[in-house]
């Protein structure tokens, strides 16, 4: 059973969350004030909207409408003026922004920027210019029944913008898609002074909460600027599931809020002990929504980054969604996309918020971490134990305990005395080590010392250094929003004699980002307190859910600097929080999760969510962070990690040790051959990755990305696919399992990696149907779809980075017309020269049933990077046929004009080409049938040189 040999060669109870910590919608002031106002509006019949365009004041350009929304007000006051614009961006997205104009001289004596704040699209878009620069886009005047309205069209789509009440509309030939501000929410509760508040409020508003909170911890926020929400509704029109909105521990599809006390919240916490089927805020938020369904996709980005409460109504009978975005304050921004496919909308929103990087090859290794690895002892000794039960690795990581007493940029003397002999000793192995640095400095060090005196910290509403808790007792902050920071955070990551934390360190290092919503032990929400300052005075309550990013960012770009002087290498960098945004610059993982099955259970669409959100570089702790898992549970959740785009163990300080070893057989075995897969399937992983990092194709993708076509797929999440390579995955996340139930999303094949044999009834069925597969520990259920074809490695070895000469074996799955297509991209691993000078190979094979020929035709021009490929071959090529091709005793192959013979063996419906040592790094073809073969090579082993030995 050659095949088989190759894949298999690839191959506490009391717990919870303290939930009256976090805020629900009833007892946060704007939420409560908000829901209140929509129950309000709702209920009546007759509601005339405060809220219209002024059509005096409207400006059409090429591109762009701009006006004042006019917002009456009761007792006769003067109207709110709302500046509004709309821009039409490249590729027909619509981004709008509503501000409000205050009078600056009826607000005074308080430290505090008084303005909306309207930079969260600083943060979150990739330039500060969305491309419409060249958009001739025509604004139509028109009316309709005596009513005026403004029309844009594009495509097949049309974007009305109606003025009283303000309302847009997006159809698409002539069917309604979605509508803004349908049911009349749109609520930006203006600046007025608490003396005044009564008599500006309207008969639908309340005023609870508006200028203290009575929330817990929350008591002390002075809300220098009173209420000063905004709010909208969007119905996304006989769309009946919408997706994104990370990070909640909640289903793919997002749920119903309308009758709970808490919406989908992003306001990022480090939530202890967070439970599954939650809707409440966790440590990353991004807001962006997918609404999907076959044929049409529309995507929501709101822009902004303070708290956040977002209701979605299901109850709608003709399968509409309906949803109610409620900020806490800023500006109200928004960018609206139109596609046919979800792809599409990723694509836009990638345009935007700019796509993923492409991440170091060896960062798609795996990760082994716990908290902590003591001392270099301990360190060492689990990198000889990694060789010792031969499994492949490539970071080590070093939690907070290797600082000398959590003072960041230190490291403990006793434990570690010599860092530099450690990193070198890992380099030796071609494996790098991930160091923790956290934003928050002890108090009373250089480090924290520095930060003060520079003014570089997060402030008090006072505007004096703010003063909180977190692992090393008191502590202040690093205000990464300050510009100056950056000064500061590049100078510790040095790469020179003169920092003595890590200046000399040899470059196999990467970092960690922890902590940083940012977590204070102390604080309201075990966060920074809302009124607390940043750079610009702006409240901490405005850039609430930026702070994360700013901070991991800080990070990036420091470590740019570091490795720049050294060989160019991308950094790497893990974070807890994030934004929309952050694909640019680090990868995260889902926080402190539980060693239970429902945890294994929900990665798998927190993760997915992740990359329809702009976020797939995304895991789960392995193991779970907090518990001891039993062997089955960590033996199926490594079967289960290896899929994750981040692939990471960890632990908590207080569980037992669990590296693979310590289970012993044969489950030590089992989750073995699980990481050998993972490395073996790196080529897929890292083409997939670079998909993503030019048009945002999730790297695990959902079902319904792949065949959009069949609405049953729509509510998949524990099925996925690899990017766009055809492997589908249902990993085993029940305990005792003996069978699991597969989809077959379409009438396409789909061969089974354990035996290639295709599943049952795929192709005489015409839409997804379910087969039942019996699996025991050892089943890893994948399948490579039909249409296929895929490039692995099979050597096994220490690292990745010991892989880069080897084979690849290409592994091709014929569909039903026996034809097959698929994508490699090789380079060099570690550098920017894939960007800055081409050095990439982006290779395309087809296998034709009609010409009886595979092709590879390499579609890039790399230099440099072709002389270092020149020894790297594909050395045998499988083809899943299930009979579709014929013709195939015999094959030859050409490639730079030299013809030779290549064996073919048979076997039931497998068909394998051996000894055939083709250069990747140019054309080649491969006929079936051809007689005319000139010299028939013999197979000689490919290069083994650069692993230390025959196994590893
Ligand atoms: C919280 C993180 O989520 C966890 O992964 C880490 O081990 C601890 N902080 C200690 O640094």
């Amino acid at each position: 059973m050659q095949f088989t040999v190759f894949f298999l060669l690839f191959l506490h109870s009391v717990w919870g969350v303290k939930d009256y910590l976090y805020k629900s919608c009833d007892n946060s002031g704007f939420c409560y004030r908000n829901r209140h106002f929509a129950n309000q509006i709702k209920s009546k019949d007759d509601y005339e909207s405060r809220y219209s365009l002024d059509i005096d004041t409207l400006s059409v350009s090429a591109g762009q409408l701009s006006a004042i929304i006019v917002k009456e007000l009761p007792n006769n006051l003067p109207a709110v003026e709302l500046p509004l614009s709309i821009t039409i961006l490249d590729g027909g997205s619509i981004h709008v922004k509503i501000d409000e104009k205050r009078d600056k001289k009826s607000f005074s004596g308080k430290i505090v920027n008084f303005n909306r704040y309207d930079e969260a699209s600083k943060w979150a878009f990739q330039s500060k210019t969305l491309s419409s620069s060249n958009s001739s886009a025509v604004i139509e005047a028109k009316s309709e029944n005596g009513d005026a309205f403004y029309e844009y069209s594009f495509s097949d789509y049309s974007f009305k913008f109606e003025l009283d009440p303000f309302k847009i509309i997006v159809a698409r030939q002539n069917e309604i898609q979605l509508i803004v501000n349908d049911q009349n929410l749109l609520n930006i509760e203006h600046f007025r002074a608490k003396s005044e508040n009564k008599n500006h409020l309207t008969p639908e508003e309340s005023d609870f909460d508006s200028f203290s909170d009575s929330f817990a911890d929350a008591k002390d926020d002075t809300i220098p600027i009173g209420p000063e929400s905004i709010a909208l509704d969007f119905t996304f029109n006989n769309y009946k599931y919408v997706y994104g909105i990370p990070e909640h521990a909640d289903s793919l599809v997002l749920k119903d809020t309308t009758s709970s006390d808490r919406p989908y919240r992003l306001y990022n916490v480090d939530i202890f002990e967070y439970e599954t089927d939650s809707r409440m805020p966790m440590y990353g938020a991004i807001p962006f929504l997918l609404a999907s369904r076959p044929g049409s996709s529309l995507g929501l980005f709101w822009v902004n980054s303070a708290d956040t409460f977002i209701d979605i109504d299901k109850t709608s009978d003709v399968g509409s969604t309906k949803t109610h975005w409620i900020s806490e304050n800023g500006i109200l921004e928004f960018i609206i996309m139109v596609g046919s496919t979800a792809n599409e909308i990723n694509k836009k929103y990638g345009e935007i918020t700019g796509y993923t990087q492409l991440p170091q090859l060896a960062s798609l290794g795996y990760h082994q971490c716990r908290w902590n690895y003591n001392d270099e002892k301990d360190v060492l000794s689990i990198n000889s134990l990694m060789d010792e039960h031969r499994i492949p690795y490539d970071y080590l990581w070093l939690d907070i305990e290797y600082t000398d007493s959590k003072k960041y940029f230190t490291w403990n003397k006793d434990t570690f005395p010599n860092p530099e002999r450690m990193l070198k000793e890992l380099d030796h192995t071609d494996r790098n080590l991930v160091i923790i640095i956290d934003p928050h400095l002890k108090t009373d060090y250089f480090i924290s010392n520095e930060a003060i005196n520079k003014k570089l910290t997060i402030n008090t509403f006072e505007n004096k250094p703010y003063y909180g808790h977190c692992w090393p007792g008191e502590s202040v902050w690093i205000d990464t929003l300050n510009p100056s920071s950056q000064q500061f955070w590049d100078k510790q990551f040095e790469y020179s004699k003169r920092n003595e934390f890590m200046g000399r360190l040899s470059t196999n290092l990467q970092i960690w980002n922890d902590m940083n919503e940012p977590s204070d032990f102390n604080g309201p929400e075990t966060s920074s307190p809302r009124d607390s300052l940043h750079y610009d005075l702006w409240e901490h309550r405005s850039i609430h859910n930026v702070y994360g990013l700013s901070y991991h960012e800080a990070t990036y770009h420091a470590m740019i600097k570091r490795l720049e002087t050294t060989k160019r290498q991308r950094p790497f960098v893990l974070t807890r929080s994030y934004f929309a945004g952050s694909q640019r610059t680090a990868a995260m993982w889902t926080g402190d999760n539980m060693s239970k099955w429902e945890y294994l259970k929900i990665s798998l669409p927190m993760i997915i969510t992740s990359g329809i959100s702009g976020m797939p570089f995304a895991g789960a702790d392995v193991g779970g962070f907090f518990g001891n898992p039993s062997k089955e549970l960590l033996t199926r959740w490594y079967q289960t990690g290896i899929w994750y785009p981040f692939f990471r163990a960890h632990a908590h300080i207080d569980s037992r040790r669990r590296e693979p070893w310590v289970p012993g057989e044969p489950y030590t075995s089992i989750i073995r051959e699980s990481i050998q897969l993972r490395y073996s399937l790196l080529p897929v992983f890292y083409t997939a990755f670079y998909h993503s990092s030019i048009e945002g194709t999730p790297v695990i993708k959902p079902v319904f990305y792949e065949s959009p076509e069949h609405l049953e797929n729509y509510d998949v999440e524990d099925q996925f696919f690899i990017g766009n390579s055809g492997v589908m995955v249902k990993p085993v996340t029940e305990e005792n399992a003996a069978s699991i139930e597969v989809l077959i999303p379409d009438s396409e094949l789909y061969y089974s990696f354990d035996n290639g044999n295709a599943l049952p009834n795929a192709t005489t069925v015409s839409g997804p149907t379910s087969v039942t597969k019996s699996v025991d520990l050892h089943t890893i259920p994948v399948f490579l779809k039909g249409g296929s074809i895929i490039a692995t490695k099979s050597r096994h070895r220490r690292s990745s980075k010991l892989m880069f000469h080897d084979p690849f074996t290409l592994t091709i799955a014929l569909d039903k017309n026996g034809n097959a297509k698929g994508k490699l991209y090789v380079d060099d691993g570690e550098s920017f020269d894939f960007e800055n000078s081409g050095e990439y190979l982006d290779i395309e094979f087809e296998l034709s049933n009609d010409s009886r020929s595979i092709t590879s035709r390499v579609i890039s021009s790399p230099n440099n990077l072709a002389k270092e490929l020149v020894d790297v071959v594909f050395e045998k090529i499988v083809i899943l046929s299930d009979g579709y091709l014929q013709d195939y005793e015999s094959a030859s192959v050409e490639q730079n004009n030299e013809k030779k013979a290549i064996s073919v063996t048979t076997e039931g419906k497998l068909i394998t080409l051996a000894n055939s040592k083709i250069s990747i790094i140019s054309d080649w073809v491969i006929k079936f049938g051809e007689e005319d073969i000139v010299e028939d090579i013999k197979f000689d082993q490919v290069n083994e040189e650069n692993g230390l030995h025959d196994e590893l």
